[in-house]
């Protein structure tokens, strides 16, 4: 059986990003190509209004939690929470000029002084419990939104973090049901995803659960992954300022066309693994339609979903033509009262930590009969360049 052959690789796979490459198992998550997100058995539609606990137990646990597992987990997160208050003060002095993401990825390394405990187990119940501390203070932190209310954990896992963003708007409660729904589409997205990818490498290495989450984070900040959703909106917001609230279709499928002609990447369309629309872009424009159909921005991305898929179906190129989640979640945290973009791939990040940890305690506690894989040491084949080092 082990010695079943699963792929062959061919020279036309290698420089291709490892595309469909089989390299592990992924006991969390599966993305199928026609039928999108699955966290361990369920399609990502059954479990996208439950309670977060109640998802984390299902991906740290692999089954479904009784009432009362789930009241014990609940409490357990809640007493695990509170954030070192030597690593809340060394994160405050961090510079606001920086990037969002490299205050966010340096909060976790401060916090791993603080707070490591050495146990991969431990430290991704720890971390899962205190990510909504640590993201939040990044962002009040950068925003200048000051100090922000003290972490309460008995309000809920989202219904804290909601309440200790300091945003000068004040709460909503719209904003806090969104903020969840956010938060659980992003905690997993099968065992190839960049972020999660680097982290089990990194991992691999034997580095702490903290300094392998933090390397997820920098892979997660760059454009072609969590910084997605930021280009995303950009897009939307685009399509809403130059075309009003009626837009054209037969203009807006030129404007996506030429946009397409001078090879622009077209953010939110199009994915690595899913040949359909992503469930979790479907399951936001069903909550955008519903709760904020008026508004333009929603209409600007209830065109795009439409018209896109219908410009890039014509390029032979393109396998994926249809939205993901990054085509509308920044819409739908726009509406519900979060206009802050540059904070999106923070909440992206705060939320990929559940998957990412737990698929970190995977490879290093219980693969391979608990032995855990071996270092990450892939194979890469010498050639000389064609062209010269400029
Ligand atoms: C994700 O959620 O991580 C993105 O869809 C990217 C991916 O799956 O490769």
């Amino acid at each position: 059986m082990d010695e079943e052959v699963l792929f062959q690789i061919t020279r036309g796979q290698l420089e291709s990003g490892l595309r469909g490459v089989p390299v592990g198992y992924c006991v969390t998550s599966l993305v199928h190509p026609d039928k999108g997100l699955f966290y361990v058995d369920h399609p990502i539609r059954e479990l996208a209004f439950w309670e977060p606990e109640r998802v984390i137990f299902l991906l740290y646990h692999g089954k479904e939690g009784s009432a009362r597992e789930l009241e014990d987990f609940s409490t357990e997160l809640k007493q695990r929470a509170p954030l070192h208050p030597g690593a809340v003060e060394q994160i405050r002095q961090l510079p606001k000029f920086g990037k969002p993401m490299d205050l966010f990825s340096t909060a976790l390394l401060i916090s791993a002084m603080f707070e490591e405990k050495g146990d991969y187990r431990e430290d991704c119940l720890n971390l899962i419990a205190k990510i909504p501390q640590i993201a939040a203070i990044v962002i009040n932190h950068h925003a200048g939104w000051g100090e922000g209310k003290p972490s309460q954990p008995e309000l809920g896992y989202m219904e804290n973090f909601a309440q200790m963003l300091n945003r000068p708007q004040g709460s909503n409660e719209n904003l806090t049901y969104v903020l969840k729904l956010f938060n659980i589409l992003h905690y997993d997205h099968g065992g190839g995803n960049l972020s999660v990818f680097v982290g089990k490498a990194v991992a691999s290495g034997l580095e702490g659960m903290y300094g392998s989450i933090s390397a997820a984070m920098n892979a997660l900040a760059g454009p072609r992954h969590g910084w997605a959703n930021q280009g995303g909106l950009s897009l939307v917001k685009e399509v809403e300022q130059r075309m009003g609230d009626e837009p054209q279709l037969p203009q807006l499928k030129e404007y996506i066309q030429e946009k397409v002609d001078r090879r622009e990447l077209i953010y939110g369309f199009g994915h690595a693994v899913l040949r359909v629309e992503d469930p979790r872009a479907a399951i936001f424009y069903d909550y955008a339609e519903k709760h904020f159909g008026d508004k333009g921005l929603v209409k600007a991305a209830l065109l795009l979903r439409q018209v896109v898929p219908e410009v890039l179906k014509n390029n032979p190129h393109i396998n994926d033509p249809y939205a993901n989640v990054d085509a509308v979640s920044g819409t739908v945290l726009t509406a519900a009262g979060f206009p802050y973009p540059e904070y999106y791939t923070v909440l992206f990040g705060m939320s990929r930590i559940v998957g990412i940890s737990i698929q970190i305690v995977y490879e290093r506690l219980e693969a391979r009969g608990g032995k855990g894989t071996p270092l990450v040491r892939p194979k890469y084949l010498f050639h000389h360049r064609r062209t010269a080092m400029r």
